[in-house]
């Protein structure tokens, strides 16, 4: 079978960059990316591609080669499910919030109504792609939405995870490690479908990266590799405080482990805790898989990795506090870097949000500079965890453009995301405008200590002996 539409419903960090990369593979399938919100559809629609909605390196170069050719972003969600042969379904699945399994299950409200949209218009036989991170067995639940229409269409439902991550999007996309596609093996039709999408990657990626599994190891798959990868950083953060007491510093600890072929090197900087919108949400959703089983063992394995991590953020913002005299009350502490990561305007359960909530509590007045991220986005975070209300979110805590401005005449400051630029400050310049002593937070180690200490700096690295 050869595809020569496809929708994929959802135009967010996933949506967005893989179509992108797609439409660009493939320049003889028109790609449409359909959304319901509006104001993000025109966003990727800008003129001017460096405003389109999402911060990822190389991506507005990728958009602007195929918008109007052979990509497209609307709002237009039935015309786009009516003219393709296969149909991505790209939304968020975020934990639910209400409920039964409620902050721990995946909420799979927007998935259900994908298919019953895509049950409601569709006219011929149709691919379904989960592209969104689910749980396992969910295909099982939209074969069962999509079989009742009674009108004769044929669906076949691929499970298709997506692993890449953000900040490194459209190198992950053009160079995956694999693409995995499970689907329905013991099948004709099955067998036809995953060949018609491993079609597509093959125009870009060679075959043996390729991997064919039936649907549930694909779905469980992808629960996993972010289980094990969130594992790897509350790992080494486990280490960090145990280096922090003994003399031992994370950074060789994480060196000498790194050499084991067998451990690798990558994933084990130690940090203020991970963050993003997956490794939390997927790791409390196996959670809630594992219980819901009955595997009692299982839940509470992997529930430690979310456990460390929350111990991990609470135990940078008590070490500020704690170093500052037992009080920041009134204090100015400084925040460089809001996003999740570098290389990203996305914040949803970065670090630095839950860190500043802490000091707010303590009264701290705080001042955060993010290359890429909007004050409105700062305060949209912490008033959604509704610790004290808007206006003193906004009272106590100012957003600058200006990185020197954000350290002038502060206590401390705290680095909560490694954006190289902070490498490349004027160190010595941020020093003289601060009160002394001038303490410094490097929740990422990312700044050279010795330099710094030689300016004057007292710092507090993570996992390095005091
Ligand atoms: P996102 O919130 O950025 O985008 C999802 C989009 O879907 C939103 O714009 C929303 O308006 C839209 N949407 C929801 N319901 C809709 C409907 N019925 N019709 C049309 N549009 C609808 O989410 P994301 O970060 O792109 O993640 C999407 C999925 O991919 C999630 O399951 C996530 O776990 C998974 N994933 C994310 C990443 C990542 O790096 N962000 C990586 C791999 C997998
Ligand atoms: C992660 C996975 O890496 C992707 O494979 C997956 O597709 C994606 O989740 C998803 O399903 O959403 P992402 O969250 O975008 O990607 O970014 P990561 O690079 O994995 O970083 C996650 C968090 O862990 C960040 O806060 C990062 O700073 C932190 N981290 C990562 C560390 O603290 N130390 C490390 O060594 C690595």
């Amino acid at each position: 079978m050869r595809i020569k539409n496809i929708c994929c419903i959802g135009a967010g960090y996933v949506g967005g960059p893989t179509m992108a990369v797609i439409a660009q593979k493939c320049p003889d399938i028109q790609v449409t990316v359909v959304d319901i919100n509006e104001e993000r559809i025109a966003a990727w629609n800008n003129e001017d591609v460096e405003r389109i909605p999402i911060y990822e390196p190389g991506l507005p170069a990728v958009v602007q080669e195929g918008r109007g050719r052979n990509l497209f972003f609307s709002t237009d969600v039935d015309t786009a499910i009516d003219k393709a042969e296969m149909i991505f379904i790209s939304v968020n699945t975020p934990t639910k919030t209400y409920g039964i399994g409620k902050g721990m299950a995946a909420d799979l409200k927007w998935i259900e109504l994908c298919a019953r949209q895509i049950a409601r218009i569709s006219r011929n036989d149709k691919i379904v792609v989960e592209k969104s991170t689910l749980p396992v067995r969910t295909a099982a639940a939209l074969k069962e939405i999509l079989k009742h229409t009674g009108n004769g269409v044929k669906y076949q439902i691929l499970s298709n995870p997506e692993f890449l991550a953000e900040g490194t999007a459209i190198q992950d996309l053009l160079h995956p490690d694999r693409v995995l596609i499970g689907g329905d093996i013991e099948t004709k039709d099955g067998i036809e479908a995953i060949s018609a999408l491993s079609d597509i990657y093959e125009k870009w990626v060679p075959k043996s990266k390729i991997l064919t599994t039936n649907v549930w190891s694909s779905e469980l798959s992808k629960l996993t590799a972010n289980a094990f990868l969130a594992q790897r950083v509350s790992s080494i953060n486990a280490m960090s405080e145990l280096c922090e007491v003994t003399g031992a510093d994370v950074t060789e600890v994480a060196k000498a482990l790194g050499m084991d072929s067998r451990i690798g090197p990558k994933f084990l900087n130690s940090s203020v805790g991970f963050g993003g919108s997956c490794f939390q949400k997927d790791i409390l959703n196996l959670v809630y898989i594992a219980k819901s089983f009955g595997l009692k063992q299982v839940a509470e394995y992997w529930e430690q990795v979310i456990i460390m991590n929350d111990h991990q953020k609470k135990r940078f913002a008590a070490n500020i506090i704690r170093t500052l005299y037992n009080t920041v009350s009134g204090k100015k502490i400084t925040v460089l870097g809001w996003s999740f990561k570098k290389d990203t305007n996305d914040t949803r359960e970065s670090a630095a949000i839950y860190v500043v909530d802490h000091l707010l509590n303590e009264e701290a007045e705080i001042a955060v500079y993010d290359p890429k991220v909007q004050a409105e986005q700062i305060y949209k975070d912490l008033d959604y965890l509704e610790s004290r209300n808007k206006e003193a979110n906004r009272l106590n805590l100012n957003v600058t453009n200006d990185p020197y401005e954000a350290c002038k005449d502060s206590h401390a400051i705290a680095v909560l995301t490694e954006w190289e630029e902070f490498k490349t400050y004027n160190w010595e310049k941020i020093y003289e405008n601060m009160l002394k002593p001038a303490f410094l937070f490097d929740g990422r180690n990312l700044l050279n200590i010795e330099e710094l200490t030689k300016i004057g700096f007292v710092i507090k690295s993570i996992g390095k002996p005091a």
